[in-house]
């Protein structure tokens, strides 16, 4: 019953959105939090949504940060929920996760993640077992392989 509720819940506010906004998009801008060490590419432009373009170019983008101040966009090959310990408060800056076109964490040898574990946090608990790309030791292409990550299914 909660779970038939919960549903319900989701769909009105997916059909609200759909209908507000004629997309299907949800982003949550943080401010004042920034992912700190994963930034591939950084640049100074004229506006954030400027950004999010960018970030949709790239294969690699997990996510990006934003300094509202200077007008720089940094994109992130991570996103914070698979590193916790590097998201910090940074009052000029806001961060939001990709959503639109993501490629998961590990599904291309472009991204390979460090473990099955950084998959999980990365990608969230409903992740499948799959065939992924790892580089355990995070030092590059001559170390990259495939494992099949297995997660117990929670019932
Ligand atoms: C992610 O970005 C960091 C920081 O620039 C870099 O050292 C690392 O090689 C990148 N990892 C991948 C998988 O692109």
């Amino acid at each position: 019953m909660l779970w038939i509720f919960r549903y319900f819940l989701v769909c009105v506010s997916f059909t609200s959105l759909v209908t507000a906004g004629d997309q299907c998009r949800i982003e949550i801008n943080i401010r004042g939090m920034a992912l700190k060490g994963f930034v591939f590419k950084r640049m100074t432009v004229a506006a954030p949504h400027i950004c999010d373009f960018l970030c949709e170019r790239e294969i690699t983008c997990q996510s990006y940060n934003f300094n509202r101040k200077e007008q720089i966009c940094e994109l992130n090959n991570r996103t914070k929920d698979a590193r916790p310990e590097n998201f910090r408060s940074d009052p000029a800056w806001f961060y939001i996760r990709r959503l639109s076109g993501r490629a998961p964490l590990g599904s291309i040898p472009e991204l390979p993640a460090r473990s099955c574990q950084e998959i999980k946090a990365n990608e969230g608990k409903d992740t499948a077992s799959n065939k992924y790309w790892l580089d355990p030791s995070g030092t590059g292409k001559e170390f990259w392989f495939t494992v099949i990550c297995i997660w117990k299914v929670n019932l």
